[in-house]
């Protein structure tokens, strides 16, 4: 849980941060550079692969969205109708998150800052955890899931990041040159051995792949 906790402290320093602007502009529909572009359009076709995973009409269903960010996916999945419990641990993007959401869809979300594995968030029927869990090691992962999942009456539909060249050359080239700053880095993960580590509970969905974009959808059954 040292590396957990360490981690953790990280990506609420980056989000909340030095990166909360630039994750603002990603995610509207403000012009971008063409690299951030691919990664707008690599992120759009994995939030509907995400959400092709669950009921077109989730009225009635409690779904977390783990790591909400900006409220992209919490805005998809109130609109089908689910109660969305969103949760990030940067008060400031989820503070942005609630500024963006629809009136009209408001009274469907409750909003949190915080460590998503927290057990007063409640019970879920679905979990949705989009790019939030690619900064941890597998072993946190799998206990991130276990500890999530043990709330969850369906599945845990969540991304990381996978262990392609181009991926593990960043991975490893970041390892010999560590950043003067604090950002997280990603670490590449072989889905096999999160299901190892998990009994068998992970299974593979869908890989994209789009410019800079590169993000591998899993799911897990509890
Ligand atoms: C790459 S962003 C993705 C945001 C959003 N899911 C999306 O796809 O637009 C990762 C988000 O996960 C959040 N996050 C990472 N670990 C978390 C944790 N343990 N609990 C809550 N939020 C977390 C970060 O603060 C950040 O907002």
């Amino acid at each position: 849980m040292q590396d957990y906790s360490a981690t953790l402290t990280r990506v609420e320093d980056y989000f909340d941060r030095s990166a909360t602007k630039v994750w603002e502009r990603l995610t509207s529909d403000a012009p971008v550079s063409r690299i951030r572009q691919t990664v707008r359009e690599g992120r759009d076709r994995m939030r509907a692969i995400m959400l092709s995973r669950l009921p077109s009409d989730l009225r009635g269903a409690r779904v977390l969205d783990a790591g909400c960010g900006t409220g992209m996916m919490t805005a998809d999945l109130a609109a089908r109708g689910a109660d969305v419990v969103a949760v990030d641990i940067s008060p400031q993007l989820v503070a942005i998150a609630e500024a963006r959401l629809d009136d009209a869809l408001k009274p469907r979300v409750s909003f949190a800052s915080g460590d998503m594995t927290c057990a007063s968030h409640g019970r879920f029927d679905f979990v949705m955890a989009m790019d939030s869990l690619i900064y941890y090691r597998s072993a946190d992962i799998a206990d991130v899931l276990a500890r999530i999942g043990a709330r969850t009456a369906e599945r845990v539909i969540f991304t990381v990041a996978p262990r392609t060249p181009f991926l593990m050359t960043f991975f490893t080239l970041g390892k010999a040159f560590p950043r003067a700053d604090r950002s997280p880095t990603m670490i590449p993960q072989d889905w096999r051995q999160l299901a190892r580590h998990t009994n068998n509970r992970v299974s593979r969905v869908e890989r994209v792949s789009r410019g800079f974009y590169i993000s591998e959808c899993l799911e897990y059954r509890p």
